[in-house]
């Protein structure tokens, strides 16, 4: 085997698909693009998210503690990636890009229409913002697409390139220490 830098250790875990994490400040919607994410626990669902400081969306999700994570799929690949190089400082981008605001039932920030799915989260823990800008996040309610034809998503690689999900392998007979999950 040939050594690769430790620092690469994000190509090979990339945690799930390539997520757009919603936050609203002033009255005022913004979009990012959001790679770093990982399940903690079933129940409560907790979801552990780094968010740098040098977002917008990190100022808005401390400000309001509240946001949304959107699930794209590969129809929108451009538009997860060029959401991911602007910043809400300077740009409206669900106007830019074209997302269509839909309102959310517990928190401020909108769901976006154009995605499968929407968690609506809010910050359950922020202990490990300032060391890791690591925020665990309470996932409240879901709402998903089940009209939508497209449903594959996209997973980051590390270094813009994406895979998209593909064939699926149904092992769900031998997870007998695992039959209590729910479907
Ligand atoms: C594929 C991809 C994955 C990204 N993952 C993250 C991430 O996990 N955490 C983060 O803070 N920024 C991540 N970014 C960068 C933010 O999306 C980017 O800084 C964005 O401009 C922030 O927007 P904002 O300033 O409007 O909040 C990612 C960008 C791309 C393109």
């Amino acid at each position: 085997m040939k050594e690769m830098p430790a620092s690469h250790a994000y190509r090979l875990l990339e945690p799930g698909p390539i997520v757009l994490v919603t936050t609203a400040q002033n009255g005022k919607a913004n979009v990012m693009t959001m790679g770093f994410h990982m399940m903690v626990q079933h129940a409560p669902p907790l979801i552990g998210c780094v968010i740098g400081p040098w977002d917008h969306s990190y100022r808005a999700l401390c400000e309001s503690r509240e946001c949304v994570i959107a699930i794209p799929t590969v129809d929108l690949a451009r538009t997860v990636v060029d959401i991911g190089n602007c910043s809400g400082d300077k740009v409206d981008k669900f106007e830019k890009f074209g997302l269509s605001p839909l309102s959310a039932q517990d928190v401020g920030p909108p769901l976006i229409g154009e995605c499968l799915a929407n968690i609506e989260c809010r910050i359950a823990d922020d202990t490990m913002v300032e060391t890791y800008s690591l925020f665990l996040l309470e996932a409240l309610r879901i709402w998903i697409d089940s009209d939508r034809k497209e449903r594959r998503t996209l997973h980051h690689k590390g270094d813009g390139s994406f895979t998209v999900d593909g064939e699926v392998v149904d092992l769900r007979e031998r997870m007998v220490k695992w039959r209590q999950l729910p479907d």
